[in-house]
C-alpha cells in the first residue's frame, strides 16, 4: 500500500463500539438509500457474488453478522429455501428495526430471525452455522481478528464464510480517484443526511464511512488474518479496482 498508512486492525480508538453503534442508529432511517448511492448501485453486484461464492445453500443453517438492514441475510434466506434456517445478527438495535420492516414488506415471509448481539463475543456454541457471512462490517469493530475468529468459531466443519469490505485502491491513479470520489461526493451527499452534526463528540456519521476506509488491511493482509483464524482455501477476490474485496474461507471437515 504505497503512499498509505496501512492499520492492521483497522482504525481504532476509546470507546468505538459505542461511538460506531450511536452512528449506525443515527442513520438507520436512510441507510438502504445511502448505500445505493454511494455505491453508485453496485452494491447489489457485490451482493450477488457473495451469493454465487456460497454455491448451493439450500436447506442450511446461515448466520449473517453485522447484518444492518439485513439485506445479505433476506439474500440467504431466498437461497438457503423452506429449509434453511437464518439468523442476523447487529449490535445495533435500530438497525434490525428496518431489518425487519423490510422483511415484512418483501412479499411472502423469509423468516430470518433479526438478533442483537456482537460479533466479538457471538452467543452461539461452536459449530453451529453451514454459512456465515459479512458485509462492511468488519472495519466497523475495534478487534478486526477477533471478529474473524469468532466466525471461524461458530461455522461447523465443512463449513464456508463469505466477507465483503470496503478498501483503498492500491493502484496510485486509481486511489486518487477513489479519495476524490469520496470527499466530493459520498461526504458530500452524506452531508445532506448527517447534516455534519458530530457524534459523540466524534466525526460526522458519513465522515467516519469514509474515514474507516483509510488504510484498512485488505487483499493479502486481511486473507492472513483469515488463514490465521483457520480458514482453509482462503481467497481475496478484488472488485472495482480494489474499492471492495470479497474474502472467502473453509473450515475442514
Ligand atoms: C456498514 S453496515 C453493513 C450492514 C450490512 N451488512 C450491509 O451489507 O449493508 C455495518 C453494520 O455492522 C454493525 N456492527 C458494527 N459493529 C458490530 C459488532 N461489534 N457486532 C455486530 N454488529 C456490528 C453496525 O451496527 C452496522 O449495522
Amino acid at each position: 500500500m504505497a503512499g498509505e498508512e496501512l492499520k492492521p486492525n483497522g482504525m481504532q480508538f476509546a470507546d468505538k463500539e459505542v461511538y460506531v453503534k450511536d452512528v449506525f442508529t443515527e442513520i438507520a432511517s436512510y441507510y438502504d438509500e445511502m448505500n445505493e448511492i454511494m455505491s453508485l448501485r453496485m452494491i447489489r453486484g457485490w451482493h450477488r457474488y457473495m451469493m454465487k461464492l456460497l454455491g448451493d445453500i439450500s436447506g442450511k443453517r446461515c448466520a449473517d453478522v453485522g447484518t444492518g438492514t439485513g439485506e445479505i441475510a433476506l439474500l440467504l434466506a431466498e437461497k438457503a429455501g423452506k429449509g434453511g434456517e437464518v439468523v442476523g445478527i447487529d449490535i445495533t438495535p435500530e438497525m434490525l428495526i428496518y431489518a425487519e420492516r423490510k422483511m415484512r414488506g418483501r412479499g411472502p415471509p423469509k423468516d430470518v430471525a433479526f438478533e442483537v448481539g456482537d460479533a466479538l463475543d457471538l452467543q452461539y456454541p461452536d459449530g453451529s452455522f453451514d454459512v456465515v457471512t459479512s458485509g462492511y462490517m468488519l472495519r466497523n469493530v475495534n478487534d478486526v481478528q477477533k471478529a474473524i475468529d469468532e466466525m471461524y468459531r461458530i461455522l461447523a466443519p465443512g463449513g464456508k464464510a463469505v466477507m465483503a469490505e470496503m478498501a483503498t485502491p492500491d493502484n496510485r491513479v486509481v486511489r486518487w480517484a477513489f479519495k476524490l470520489y469520496m470527499e466530493k461526493r459520498v461526504k458530500r451527499i452524506g452531508r445532506k443526511y448527517d447534516r455534519g452534526e458530530e457524534i459523540d463528540g466524534k466525526m460526522p456519521a458519513y465522515d467516519w464511512l469514509a474515514k474507516s476506509i483509510e488504510g484498512f488491511p485488505h487483499g493479502e493482509v486481511m486473507a492472513d488474518k483469515f488463514s490465521k483464524a483457520g480458514f482453509v482455501d482462503v481467497r481475496a477476490h478484488k472488485k472495482n479496482f480494489g474499492a471492495v474485496y470479497i474474502y472467502e474461507g473453509a473450515k475442514l471437515r
